[in-house]
């Protein structure tokens, strides 16, 4: 159990000061994992009771309101590898309520703010509180021009290219729109496309996604937009930003003219003319909520006049005329069976808990983590205790805590194991300050080199067409595989491969024939692929940025060897790279083990220099391209960011400026138009031939 918290009321000053120093440290750490990482690693409702106590001390003792206090920010700042924009308004966030007296309370604090009596009429809209993530769309003269994240509210960054890629997002408004509007909303991703994309992404060995949320933001927050074209995101819009001229009086109105510019509006937000009705929408919701294609947390109430709204103004972070009622979390009581240790790729030991399976919400549930060691003597969970799951629009449940009452007799403390559960046994370890304990082995812990082969081959890594997950396990269990260089010398036991189970001369000769076309790798992949501890992909395009080639890089990490020396001090100079990164990155290549593995993939590999994806030498950086007509060979989404991430401006119409028309299939005005104004149109074969060079 928690270690029972002292009430707000009973605090000293002394001890008020500690816990909201301990309280912004430790909010700021989730907003990172959450914002930064896509991994948060407690539930929603566990980090909304952190950010209460945190406001319930701050409220007793104004004077000790820290000036880092997580109640004065917003969200995250943002993280390297985008550009970042201003948002001429801020982004704001909503203020909570967890239940009907509280939710009533809202309603009475905007009526006496207001002046109204109990009897004047209020209108409020509510919106289901869908559980995604917030961008601010910018349109110019009636065209898509930019859109960014909500980062810490004042500054997001920059996800144009990404955005463009979602279909519901009109490229251009119709007459009558406002020449200048920053329009709102939530991007998301519904449970049947996330559900499909995580297959697709076990398939091919590439991350598996925590829920639908982790998911768009992970697709929106991808430095490539040729693969956010290829994940399914939604998008509903719900309020705007700058906007040159609205004239309407209501939220309800501006709704309705979002839906008469081309935005999807959600269909499920309801008018309410009383408290009454308010809660009956909050109720509705909760009890269609499992047949929502998408998740929702709660309900978000806006008082419907505009003219009421700007009299309301904001506190702090939050409108005062708006807030959002959370559903309570979906929870169910279940035996835990056993605890099992799952082994990362980089030796991470995660404790999992094995149930009874249940349904909680919907979904059936045999599984949940466990965190860490030190999660499981906090809530002193036990193999065979009865303990409350919970599920919080997360694919991973969690275990909430224990049912002390139904602890069977004779269970025993957890221990957690002090050697990795391989059959090498190798000792675990924990660095002080760290929650993670990890196995010692490295490279010669077997589980670990499943995990480093998987890393090795999957999508963001080499991408080897046809060998996932499943066949790197299987293909290391036989020995045909042992190390990544030993993946380049398949070619060697393609009669073996064509001879096992499910494979054949053909399936084994394309499998050969895909990696023999991965022989070739640019850097930035390369490094990724490598598994250094804390190296992402935004690290590894960082570092192969700085350094250029694979020589250049090898050789200023074995240099930076010398903590003093002037290689070391260019690694951690570089903005991105903290300490204790660039500490894993130099002890990765002074590791002797791991230094053969290089020297081996470098003996059989071309490791290209990183080339600036600022398109110098693209043949349509700074052109300006219109598509027009159905493409074949790729949506017109994927064209639009390819051609972006080119260096391409891509236009929605046809103009003396435009360099190029890429003419579809049942092309219509725009080839005309082309074809008058003499400017140069493409097939589709022929723009990629010219793309691809
Ligand atoms: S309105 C000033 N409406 O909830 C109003 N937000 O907790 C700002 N959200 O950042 C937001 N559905 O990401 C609004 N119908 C809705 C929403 C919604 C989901 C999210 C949004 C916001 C967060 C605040």
């Amino acid at each position: 159990m928690e270690p029972p918290q002292t009430p707000v009321e009973a605090l000293t000053e002394k001890q008020a000061r500690r816990e909201l120093a301990r309280l912004a440290m430790e909010i700021s750490h989730h907003d990172a994992l959450y914002h930064q990482q896509d991994a948060p690693e407690i539930s929603d409702a566990d980090y909304d009771a952190l950010r209460q106590r945190n406001e319930a001390i701050e409220t007793r003792f104004p004077k000790l309101v820290r000036s880092d206090s997580p109640s004065r920010r917003v969200g995250a700042p943002v993280a390297a590898g985008f550009a970042k924009v201003k948002h001429s308004r801020p982004m704001l966030s909503l203020s909570n309520v967890f239940s009907e007296e509280e939710a009533r309370d809202f309603i009475a604090r905007v009526r006496r703010f207001l002046g109204l009596t109990e009897d004047d009429p209020i209108e409020i809209v509510a919106e289901p509180k869908i559980d995604g993530l917030s961008a601010s769309i910018r349109y110019e003269q009636r065209a898509f021009l930019r859109a960014a994240t909500r980062g810490d509210g004042m500054v997001g960054e920059d996800i144009t290219a990404n955005l463009r890629t979602i279909a519901a997002l009109p490229d251009n408004l119709p007459k009558g729109a406002p020449d200048l509007l920053d329009v709102r909303g939530e991007v998301f991703m519904t449970r049947e496309d996330f559900f499909a994309l995580n297959e697709r992404q076990e398939e091919r060995g590439e991350k598996i996604f925590a829920n639908p949320r982790n998911a768009a933001a992970g697709s929106v927050r991808q430095l490539d937009p040729a693969i956010t074209a290829r994940r399914p995101l939604s998008f509903f819009a719900y309020s705007h930003g700058e906007i040159s001229a609205l004239k309407v009086n209501s939220h309800w109105e501006f709704l309705e003219r979002l839906r008469d510019w081309g935005f999807p509006t959600n269909p499920l937000s309801r008018l309410c003319r009383n408290a009454e009705e308010v809660l009956e929408a909050h109720a509705d919701f909760l009890s269609q909520r499992p047949s929502i294609p998408y998740d929702i947390d709660g309900v978000v109430y806006k008082v419907n006049r505009l003219d009421w709204q700007e009299r309301l103004g904001t506190v702090s972070r939050a409108p005062r005329w708006a807030t959002a009622h959370k559903f309570p979390a979906q929870q169910a009581e279940t035996i835990l069976k056993r605890i099992t240790i799952q082994v990362g790729r980089t030796g991470a030991l995660t404790p999992v808990a094995e149930l009874e399976p249940l349904t909680v919400g919907g979904v059936v549930v045999a599984r949940a983590t466990l965190h860490n060691e030190d999660e499981i003597a906090r809530k002193d969970i036990r193999e065979g205790d009865t303990v409350i799951v919970q599920r919080a629009g997360d694919v991973i449940p969690q275990v909430v805590g224990v049912v002390m009452g139904k602890r069977p007799r004779g269970a025993k403390p957890y221990a957690f194991p002090a050697e990795c559960p391989c059959e090498l046994k190798t000792p675990t370890m924990r660095e002080p300050g760290e929650a993670v304990r990890r196995c010692t082995g490295d490279l010669a812990c077997p589980y670990q080199r499943v995990e480093r082969l998987r890393h090795f081959v999957s999508r963001d890594a080499f991408d080897v067409e046809g060998l996932g997950a499943k066949h790197i396990e299987a293909f290391w269990t036989d020995g045909i595989i042992k190390r990544p260089g030993d993946i380049f010398r398949l070619k060697a036991k393609r009669a073996e491969i064509a001879g096992r189970e499910g494979w054949g001369e053909q399936s084994a000769g394309k499998l050969v024939a895909a990696i023999d076309d991965r022989r070739e790798i640019g850097l930035d992949r390369f490094i990724y692929a490598l598994g250094i501890r804390q190296v992402g992909q935004a690290t590894a395009r960082l570092l192969a940025r700085n350094y250029g080639s694979f020589a250049a890089f090898k050789r200023a990490m074995i240099d930076a060897a010398d903590r003093e020396g002037t290689a070391y001090q260019d690694l951690i100079n570089i903005n991105g790279i903290g300490r204790s990164m660039a500490e894993d990155i130099v002890t990765f290549f002074s590791e002797p083990h791991n230094m053969d593995e290089v020297d081996d993939l470098e003996a059989q590999l071309a490791i290209t220099d990183f080339a600036a994806p600022a398109t110098a030498g693209s043949p349509v950086a700074g052109k300006t391209v219109v598509f027009t007509g159905s493409l074949e060979r790729m949506t017109r989404n994927e064209a639009k960011a390819r051609a972006e991430s080119l260096g391409a401006k891509v236009a929605g119409s046809v103009s003396k400026k435009t360099d190029y028309v890429v003419v579809g299939a049942d092309a219509g005005s725009k080839a005309r138009k082309a074809e008058e104004l003499g400017v140069k149109t493409l097939s589709e074969d022929e723009w990629l031939a010219l793309v691809d060079g």
